[in-house]
């Protein structure tokens, strides 16, 4: 079912759902929508222990349908914990370039502070779409903030391609672009120890628009960060509709933005959704942990 559609960029009201009837497809958890069109703070779950399976239901429907699940209202969680909840969705991904924790590899840890000349996720992207089978979703938890500054923005790939004209969708009707990881990863993680020399990056074709496995909707599926032609078009061509769509994609009204407190919690859908972190709180220290669980290859369904 299509929750919050935007056709030619305005919501259309006769088919957005009221809240009594949100509140019947979730009765396990109480969803907040932050924005009519991406994010939902959820509540009446407790993470520190095995979440029970009525509830994990839930919360992968309102993944699928909200884009991005917040949580304010948890403790900092152990590795343990957070790896526990995170697996009840899938097999957990290991990434490619960035360093692992000795104990959980599948912890990544997200820490910028005065030292660091990068910070992790600046630029809008989907996580590590440079995998033939990209994660499905990723959980971070920052434990503790820069106090002001240090939102993550968030995007709704289905409202972006909701909002393009039919001949548009038609024109990407099932192109393929490809996906390569090269530029955006070597030397990235060097300030942290990596020496990625005769490493080589992944790199995968995809859908251009992609069918969402739960939702059955469509989203955009290319990002700035990790798409580097459409195949099947010169090169002049690709440029200028991928230049197109990253402007399109990250248009305010399909955005939300979000304010972390110490130990608040997003859980983002990868397949729907893309996001940049904003570095704006330089020299202070923000640090959290992130746990990305597995997906599978991007398809698309014609009508
Ligand atoms: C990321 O892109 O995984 C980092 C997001 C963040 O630090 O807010």
């Amino acid at each position: 079912m299509s929750e919050r559609p935007l056709h030619e960029g305005k919501l259309d009201r006769a088919q957005a759902l009221s809240n009594a009837q949100r509140e019947e497809m979730y009765a396990t958890i109480s969803t907040t929508p932050v924005t009519p069109v991406i994010g939902v703070e959820i509540e009446d779950v407790d993470l520190t222990v095995d979440v029970p399976d009525d509830q994990i239901e839930d919360l992968t429907r309102a993944l699928a349908n909200y884009n991005v699940l917040f949580f304010r209202d948890q403790p900092e969680l152990t590795p343990e914990q957070q790896i526990r909840f995170a697996r009840r969705f899938g097999e957990l991904h290991l990434h490619p370039a960035a360093p692992k924790d000795a104990e959980h590899p599948e912890l990544f840890v997200i820490h910028t502070h005065g030292e660091s000349f990068v910070n992790n996720g600046a630029d809008w992207h989907t996580d590590v779409s440079c995998d033939e089978e990209p994660p499905l979703g990723t959980m971070l938890q920052i434990h503790r903030t820069p106090g002001s500054g240090g939102d993550t923005l968030f995007a709704n790939m289905y409202a972006a391609y909701d909002a393009l004209s039919e001949r548009m969708k038609s024109l990407l009707d099932g192109k393929i672009a490809v996906h390569d990881s090269e530029r955006a990863y070597r030397g990235r993680y060097s300030d942290k120890g990596v020496d990625d020399t005769g490493v080589t990056f992944p790199t995968a074709d995809h859908p251009v628009i992609r069918t969402h496995p739960v939702s059955g909707r469509r989203a955009l599926y290319v990002n700035e960060t990790f798409t580097k032609r459409i195949r099947g078009m010169t090169e002049e061509e690709s440029d200028a509709i991928l230049e197109f769509l990253y402007r399109h994609m990250v248009r305010p009204e399909f955005q939300v933005r979000f304010h972390w407190k110490p130990n608040s919690i997003a859980f983002w859908d990868n397949r729907c959704t893309q996001h940049l972190a904003m570095w704006d709180y330089w020299p202070n220290e923000r640090y959290g942990h992130r746990v990305t669980v597995k997906g599978d290859k991007p398809f698309y369904r014609a009508n």
